[in-house]
């Protein structure tokens, strides 16, 4: 099977050229640029990366960019504080709190602070309700950088097979309400695994599509997918690899090299979903400073 790459680079400078289009637009208006915010709590290498990458796409685009770094010893009270200051502060659309936070803060309590109209992660129980009924909303960044790509693509979605690996809240769990909607992209039969699910490999081997967002490198290998699959994968990982000249290589959840021989369409790590997933941040920034879903 020849395998094409679904590329992330090229699908996410489109849409980037699109939103900075419309930022223009605004700006040549008289009225101010829109303005993400992020809070960065504690010094995780992941977290400060995916900061860096979201502060240089905003720029690249014409959209305000701030980012609001705190101690791994913050309290939770003091990040209430934080999220109050940026509910209430004009010159703000949206922001995010960047995940994961130290375990002796609440993320629930953290989310529900978060004024949903500025809420551009998605993550608000507001707008994952208004998500699951098909409302117009914030969808969570990372599966509406999917669809942006199986829209891209033209995947086919409707009454195909679709198994979702993983079932955080952040991507398993909204991609599969996603794609069993009643919408295009969707119509699918989406079968969600995890960790206890049983008979894994049957499960998989039957999937048209495979999204795989299970957080183990190179968890997904060819014996498990059938010939012609589409390989949608979410993970990034930093493995060691003595053959490598920095002695790690990035990988996904995807075994790639004997994956790729038997899919169809599949998305590289890195230069897949990874960019995607900034390009519909950006996206719902731009909806937040035109009030597109709140008022
Ligand atoms: N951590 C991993 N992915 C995300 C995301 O999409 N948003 C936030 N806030 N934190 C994350």
């Amino acid at each position: 099977m020849k395998k094409k790459l679904i590329d992330g680079k090229t699908t996410s400078n489109k849409i980037k050229k699109r939103i900075a289009k419309e930022v223009a637009k605004i700006i040549d208006n008289d009225e101010k640029a829109p303005h993400l915010a992020a809070v960065l709590v504690g010094g995780d290498p992941a977290s400060e990366f995916y900061v860096k990458s979201k502060e240089k796409a905003c720029k690249s685009v014409g959209i305000t960019s701030s980012v609001y770094r705190h101690s791994e010893k913050t309290t939770e009270a003091n990040l209430l504080e934080i999220i109050d200051f940026m509910n209430n502060d004009p010159e703000i659309d949206g922001f995010i709190v960047q995940l994961p936070l130290p375990k002796h803060i609440d993320v629930d309590r953290i989310i529900n602070r978060i004024n949903p109209a500025k809420d551009v992660d998605g993550f608000h129980p507001m707008n994952i309700g208004k998500m699951v009924i098909g409302a117009p909303t914030y969808l969570p960044a990372t599966p509406a950088g999917i669809m942006m790509m199986i829209k891209e693509y033209k995947i086919e979605t409707a009454g195909k097979n679709i198994v979702v690996l993983g079932r955080s809240n952040i991507v398993g769990t909204p991609i599969s309400i996603m794609l069993s909607r009643k919408a295009n992209p969707g119509n699918a039969t989406v079968t969600l695994c995890h960790s206890r699910t049983q008979n894994l490999e049957e499960i998989t081997k039957q999937a048209d599509i495979i999204i795989a967002a299970i957080g183990q490198a190179e968890f997904v290998k060819a014996d498990m997918v059938k010939k012609g699959v589409v390989i949608i994968d979410v993970g990034i990982h930093r493995v060691e690899d003595k053959t490598k000249e920095k002695g790690y290589r990035i990988t996904g959840d995807v075994a790639f090299d004997e994956v790729s021989k038997k899919a169809s369409l599949i998305t590289p790590v890195p230069g897949g979903v990874g960019l995607m997933t900034i390009a519909a941040l950006l996206e719902n920034t731009l909806k937040a400073a035109k009030k597109e879903v709140y008022r």
